[in-house]
């Protein structure tokens, strides 16, 4: 097997949140060298416990966790606890956590770790707003050329938004932040809601992650069981949009994905489209292609490498 891919996750967990991340630490395509937390779904102090959490439920108390920023660039704080309840992990019953964290910022974990490492050696992947990478770039804007790749969950095209008409969550809450990163120049992939609206946790699937017999595939189910229902309500559709293991899929699995390198710009001056990915799908402009955008995934085998992956934990 090829060397295993080093890999930072910066999150706001979140149940989807969480399930990327076991994912990840059950996947020898990735080695995971840190977590860094960001506002997001639910304030920091949730965001970084939740992490905790997930890293218990795993018995992997060795993670390096690192808490971030609390806030936007620019911006009031715009949470989601609508969809992932007022702990941010509603749904499964799970120990308050012990495990501690790092006493380093998690902006300067990340830009230590990639001036220490080889160049272009660590993919960065963010599963919230981009607060975190953004002010990294700002202190540090030498390791915009020591990324190896940015893979974030954020934005849309042909599903448009899902926090306001135009906007996706992860890139509403910071807009400026989202555009500093699509600007810096580091090779980019976008898992946008144009994908994850296909990799929906329908029954027999989350069926089969709670029939793996074990507290991780309990404890995936119940958190789908209640992530689930803010979609069906809203969309209709047959289950919940699984948007962060996306991002970690494509990373063991890329041959499951497929999009196209394309111009991706951020409005960032608009009130009424504030967070909108302005994504040239169809190349109608001359803007050069910053971003590799997914639109497609084979579901079921996405899901079949989820289950038989959490069944590792
Ligand atoms: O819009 C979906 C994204 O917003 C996911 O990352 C979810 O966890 C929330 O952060
Ligand atoms: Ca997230």
């Amino acid at each position: 097997m090829t060397q295993a891919r080093k890999i930072i996750i910066d999150t706001d967990p979140g149940q989807d949140d969480a399930v990327a991340i076991l994912l990840a630490l059950a996947s020898p395509e990735v080695e995971l060298l840190g977590i860094t937390t960001v506002a997001g779904n639910v304030p920091l102090d949730l965001t970084t416990r939740n992490a905790r959490i997930v890293c218990e439920l795993a018995n992997r108390r060795d993670v390096a966790i690192y808490a971030g920023c609390e806030r936007p660039l620019g911006r009031t704080l715009v949470t989601a606890e609508h969809v992932h309840g007022k702990t941010g992990l509603d749904g499964p019953v799970l120990p308050e956590p012990t495990m501690p964290i790092k006493d380093q910022h998690g902006v300067d974990y990340i830009i230590d770790t990639l001036r220490a490492a080889p160049e272009k050696s660590i993919t960065l992947c963010p599963l919230g707003p981009l607060t975190n990478i953004a002010t990294a770039l700002q202190k540090a804007p030498d390791i915009a050329e020591r990324i190896q790749e940015i893979v974030l969950m954020g934005g849309a095209y042909f599903e448009v938004g899902n926090i306001t008409p135009t906007a996706e969550f992860n890139i509403y809450v910071d807009p400026e932040a989202a555009k500093i990163v699509f600007d810096c120049g580091a090779p980019i992939t976008v898992l946008p809601l144009d994908v994850t609206h296909k990799a929906l946790v329908t029954p027999p699937r989350n069926d089969a992650f709670r029939d793996l017999g074990t507290p991780v595939g309990r404890a995936v189910a119940e958190m789908t069981d209640f992530f689930e229902r803010f979609d069906l309500e809203k969309y209709g559709s047959e289950g919940a949009p699984l948007h962060d293991p996306c991002v970690i899929g494509y990373l063991i699995a890329p041959k499951l994905f497929s999009g196209r390198k394309i111009n991706v710009e951020i409005e960032t001056q608009s009130d009424l489209t504030r967070g909108m990915t302005v994504a040239d799908w169809w190349g109608v402009t001359d803007r050069p292609a910053n971003a590799y955008f997914i639109g497609d995934l084979d579901a079921d085998g996405f899901f079949a490498l989820l289950a038989e992956r959490l069944a590792k934990l």
